[in-house]
């Protein structure tokens, strides 16, 4: 039975056996968790992620999938990014952020991890609505088939716990 936990705090500090990286499809890193990812790991994380893209990935990894690295210098064993869909007012991208979790669960089981640190993809320069990323992302999770036995969220303020907060409450 898989676990739902919030935090607050830095995802580059969590030990988990997987922490999800909110990418770009480059992989070749940006602002946000991306920077802190690269910054706090190390040059290790951006040479895997050079290695994915000459070997596979060649346009850049599309939106909603997920591949893993090493986690470099992270206290965590492996970061798996996804890359999250901008918001759109016109389009309804939500299958998009819905498979971003989804695609990361499924990689971790690959991996064989079963603790696994998620940040709020999409919800920072993407500009998704956290409340409604944060619905998308308990839900999604609630119903994956996966081996992965921890999900936890690392919210990095007030506003985005909250939010995944009344989420966990409301899918009771
Ligand atoms: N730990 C946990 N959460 C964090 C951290 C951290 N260290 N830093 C920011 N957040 P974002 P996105 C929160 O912008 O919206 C990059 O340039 C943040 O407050 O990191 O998916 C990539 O390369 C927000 O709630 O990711 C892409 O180009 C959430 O994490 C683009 O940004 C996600 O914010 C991806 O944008």
């Amino acid at each position: 039975m898989l676990r739902i936990t919030l935090v607050r705090g830095d995802i580059t500090a969590e030990r988990a056996d997987a922490i999800v990286n909110a990418a770009n499809s480059s992989l070749l890193g940006g602002g946000g968790v991306d920077g802190a990812i690269h910054w706090r790991g190390g040059p290790e994380i951006l040479a895997a992620c050079e290695d994915l893209r000459r070997s596979h990935y060649g346009k850049g990894l599309p939106t909603g999938r997920a591949v893993a690295t090493t986690a470099g210098r992270l206290p965590a064993e492996h970061v798996i990014h996804t890359v999250g869909p901008v918001w759109s007012r016109e389009e309804d991208r939500s299958e998009l952020l819905a498979s971003c979790y989804r695609e990361s669960l499924r990689v971790a089981d690959e991996l064989g991890a079963r603790t696994v640190a998620f940040p709020a993809i999409s919800t920072g320069i993407y500009g998704w609505p956290v409340d409604d990323g944060a619905r998308i992302a308990v839900r999604t999770v609630r119903a994956a088939r996966t081996e992965v036995e921890e999900v936890r969220f690392v919210l990095f303020d007030d506003k985005a716990y909250a939010a995944f907060a009344a989420a966990v409450e409301a899918a009771r």
